[in-house]
């Protein structure tokens, strides 16, 4: 049995992970403000602390009462447009949350840090698809900048203290408790505005591609990763790009008895027209690959939000 720290446990991603550590036999605390994430999503066996990964006196605290064995880091500002409309809060809650957490592992480094990054807007306007981790990174909104500079911090705190990590580059995450409200994630989304009777709205003409992966295939990277001894930076996707409107016409499928109606609206500004990322690096070097395709997942969570209305 380990002592695992999950910040951002209550959150979609994070709230999983916490499940599997807990289904596993370990003990878990997790760390969460409840900014986006859910009492209701919460393992009743973890040890929850609501607290802000910013707040340096409370943080140390709770590294002065335990030593873990292994440090999973979800807590973060994940709306792209929100960083865009205020970077500062960015740079507090990605970059100086994340150094607050390294800071207090310096003295007694965990045997693993497993940082949360993205795939899906690293890389940028590149026109190289599916996206390898080999290719210079070159976000261009500010929650993908403060991503790569918290991926760099993990690595001069690696370096310098010892400090173990892996940065996961996860593709678009989707399933059940993903938290429609938000912006992020155009399944759930979609879902939630069927189910209430209002019509979902496609940004430009739909055919703006994403990778998308299952939470179960990132919950099974997350652990894997968390065992195995291997440092560095990992893309967790498909490899496989699915339009927007593909996305529309699966969910549609899922939930004919309702009346699925969509709207076009204009493109959003700075969004990417194609994001897609290669796998071929984590296929190597582990025995991951992603087991649930678009369609069962897809069935899968609209089961979920349906058991839910
Ligand atoms: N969902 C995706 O498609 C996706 C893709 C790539 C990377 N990620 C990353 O995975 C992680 C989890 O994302 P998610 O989709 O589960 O989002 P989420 O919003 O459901 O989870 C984030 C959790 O962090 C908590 N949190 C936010 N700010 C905090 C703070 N200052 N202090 C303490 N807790 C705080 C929130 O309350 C929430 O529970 C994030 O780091 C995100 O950037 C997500």
């Amino acid at each position: 049995m380990a002592k695992v720290l999950v910040t951002g446990g209550a959150g979609f991603i994070g709230s999983h992970t916490v499940d599997r550590l807990i289904e596993e036999g370990n003990e878990v605390v997790v760390i969460d403000n409840l900014s986006t994430g859910f009492l209701k999503n919460l393992n009743e066996k973890a040890i929850f602390y609501n607290i802000d990964v910013k707040d340096k006196k409370e943080i140390k605290s709770i590294f002065e009462k335990n030593n873990f064995d292994y440090v999973f880091h979800f807590a973060a500002q994940i709306n792209v447009r929100k960083g865009e409309e205020d970077p500062d809060f960015d740079v507090d809650v990605n970059i100086k949350g994340l150094i607050n957490i390294l800071q207090n592992l310096k003295e007694k480094p965990p045997k693993k840090v497993i940082f949360s990054s993205t795939g899906g807007v690293m890389y940028g306007l590149t026109d190289i698809f599916p996206t390898p981790e080999t290719i210079e990174p070159f976000p261009i909104c500010v929650y993908g900048i403060s991503k790569l500079t918290c991926e760099k911090l993990l690595y001069s705190y690696w370096k310098n203290y010892g400090i173990n990590y892996v940065a996961l580059r996860y593709g678009n995450v989707y399933g059940p408790r993903q938290n429609y409200l938000s912006e992020a994630g155009v399944i759930a989304i979609f879902i939630s505005r069927i189910i209430e009777g209002k019509e979902c709205i496609i940004f430009g003409d739909g055919e703006q591609t994403r990778d998308f992966i299952y939470i179960d295939d990132v919950v099974d990277a997350n652990i894997l990763f968390m065992k195995n001894d291997i440092t560095g930076i990992f893309n967790v996707g498909t490899g496989i790009e699915t339009s927007v409107n593909r996305i529309f016409e699966v969910v549609k499928k899922n939930l004919k008895d309702k009346d699925c109606k969509k709207i076009y609206s204009s493109p959003r500004k700075g969004e990417l027209k194609r994001s897609c990322i290669s796998i071929e690096k984590i296929r190597k070097q582990t025995t991951w690959y992603p087991k649930i395709k678009l369609e069962e997942g897809i069935k899968k969570t609209v089961e979920w939000f349906l058991s839910k209305s």
